[in-house]
């Protein structure tokens, strides 16, 4: 079964509380916290303020998707902040495994999350240290955007080498996923589904997870 991560991008950041707990009794597993600076990517939404106050709402597990540049400045505030996994982008920083070893020595899960162009490749050398791979299926940025189909070769790719290693990691995928494309990318190897739009927007939610969940 698949881990199912609820893109709080897609709720409505007015009753957030009440969406967070839409979400919960849908039976998501995770909520994916989505945090970009205008740099890194071409928009800005929410940041540590709005975590603490989820923190204060929730027991869920909140997964933290920086889409910022330098993330070393911000991972400790983000772990303070109530983050239990913290993504952090392989093109924005020039320590990749500085940023992992910040990560657990805060006591939280690293994930390592790769844009569409940046190849399978250059993950490798930290599968054996990092929690979670994220594979982009959408240019990083905004939600409602479509599966980009060929990235599943690079799914499969990381998924290969991470048992080529003996490795039993997550691999996280990230952008149109719905009931039309999840199977593509659980059959390519990915078992963390972050869905935004097909989640908030659908009539039963607790059905739309149930299909990210036992595809
Ligand atoms: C995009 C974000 C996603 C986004 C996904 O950069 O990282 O988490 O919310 O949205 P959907 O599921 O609508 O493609
Ligand atoms: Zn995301």
């Amino acid at each position: 079964m698949n881990i199912v991560s609820a893109s709080i991008l897609s709720a409505d950041l007015c009753a957030l509380g009440t969406d967070v707990s839409r979400a919960e009794q849908a039976g998501c597993d995770h909520i994916h916290f989505d945090v970009m600076d205008g740099v890194f990517v071409d928009n800005i939404s929410y940041g540590l303020p709005v975590l603490e106050s989820l923190r204060k709402h929730t027991d869920m597990f909140i997964d933290a998707h920086l889409m910022i540049v330098t993330p070393e400045k911000y991972l400790k505030r983000f772990a303070r902040s109530g983050a239990d996994n913290i993504t952090f982008h392989l093109e924005a920083t020039d320590d990749v495994q500085g940023c992992i070893d910040t990560i657990h020595s805060c006591g939280k899960k690293a994930g390592l999350a790769i844009r569409p162009k940046t190849p399978a490749e250059t993950v490798f050398p930290y599968l054996s240290s990092a929690d979670m791979i994220l594979v982009m299926t959408v240019e990083p940025g905004f939600g409602g955007q479509g599966f980009m189909k060929d990235m599943c070769p690079k799914i499969q790719a990381v998924r290969s080498e991470m048992e080529r290693l003996g490795l039993k990691g997550h691999i996280q995928v990230d952008g149109g996923i719905n009931a039309s494309t999840v199977k593509m990318a659980a059959d390519a190897g990915a078992d963390v589904m972050v869905a935004g739009s097909y989640l908030f927007r659908a009539d039963d939610m607790k059905a739309a997870a149930d299909i990210l969940r036992n595809a």
